[in-house]
């Protein structure tokens, strides 16, 4: 299988602050990472460094074989543009309407005019489950549908990797179960690779092929679905049972 994602002892530092510590992955194409941890151990940080918006001191980030760091302006607008990058809030411009934030980078990047975009909005927004909404503006729609106005917006580019940041944050476990389901659909639909971060466990279990546990900026394990569920590993079980007590330290 070729990889998609690779990095290899990853370290950044922040304000003088080491925020990812020596952290080596790699995700097959195809394949979906979800990543866990305590809020502020690293998880955003490490999606944005992948996108190419933090710069490592040192280690690398190869996204399909090209080194994110070491790419020309152009070179990396473009890499990404085979990136979907869904926000942590869903990072919708409230002064624009719906159907102009899906469309946003493609209006950039191709020369569609504005009838094409817009029903290329349109086709985006049905597949993350939303009709109608094309004319509305973020601030009228629930919390549920604008993660769904993210998703639809982080699809319109075919992007063959999907970075999603905490995509049911907030949100009732119904509405999760059925962002777990979209995002199955959509991977399945592009045929691409996915880096989920997840806080909720039934996400998780759902979407991943691996699981990775961060603690302090360090990729503390990467295991199977199946292997999470059931490792004694300290670390994992005290993440997985919610214990104040154990190996992570409550204040990062
Ligand atoms: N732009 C930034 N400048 C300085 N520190 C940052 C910045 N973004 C995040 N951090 C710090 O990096 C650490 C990890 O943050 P983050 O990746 O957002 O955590 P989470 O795992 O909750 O997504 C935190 O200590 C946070 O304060
Ligand atoms: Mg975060």
């Amino acid at each position: 299988m070729p990889l998609a994602v690779q990095t290899e002892n990853l370290n950044l530092t922040l304000d003088g602050k080491l925020i990812l510590n020596d952290i080596s992955v790699s995700v097959n194409e195809g394949e979906t990472l979800v990543l866990m941890g305590k809020n502020g151990c690293g998880k955003t940080v490490f999606l944005k460094t992948l996108a190419g918006l933090f710069k490592p001191q040192r280690g690398s980030a190869t996204v399909f074989g090209q080194n994110v760091h070491h790419l020309e302006h152009e070179e990396l607008e473009e890499l990404r543009r085979s990136m979907g990058y869904v926000f942590q809030k869903s990072g919708l411009f409230d002064s624009m309407h719906v159907w102009q934030n899906v469309v946003f980078a493609l209006r950039r990047f191709s020369d569609l005019g504005v009838d094409a975009l817009r029903e290329k909005a349109t086709e985006c927004l049905n597949r993350a489950g939303l009709k109608n909404v094309e004319d509305k503006y973020p601030s009228e729609l629930s919390g549920g549908m604008q993660k769904r106005a993210g998703i639809a917006r982080a699809i319109a580019m075919d992007p063959k990797l999907l970075l999603f940041d905490d995509p049911t944050a907030g949100l009732d476990p119904v509405l999760t179960d059925a962002i777990a389901d979209l995002i199955i659909e959509i991977k399945k639909n592009l045929g691409s690779t996915a880096i989920v971060v997840a806080h909720d466990f039934n996400l998780a279990y759902k979407l991943a092929d691996k699981i990775g546990l961060i603690v302090s900026g360090v990729l503390h394990s990467v295991m199977t679905t199946e292997e999470f569920r059931r490792t004694t590993d300290p670390y994992v079980e005290q993440f997985r049972e919610g214990r104040l007590v154990g190996p992570i330290p409550v204040i990062e």
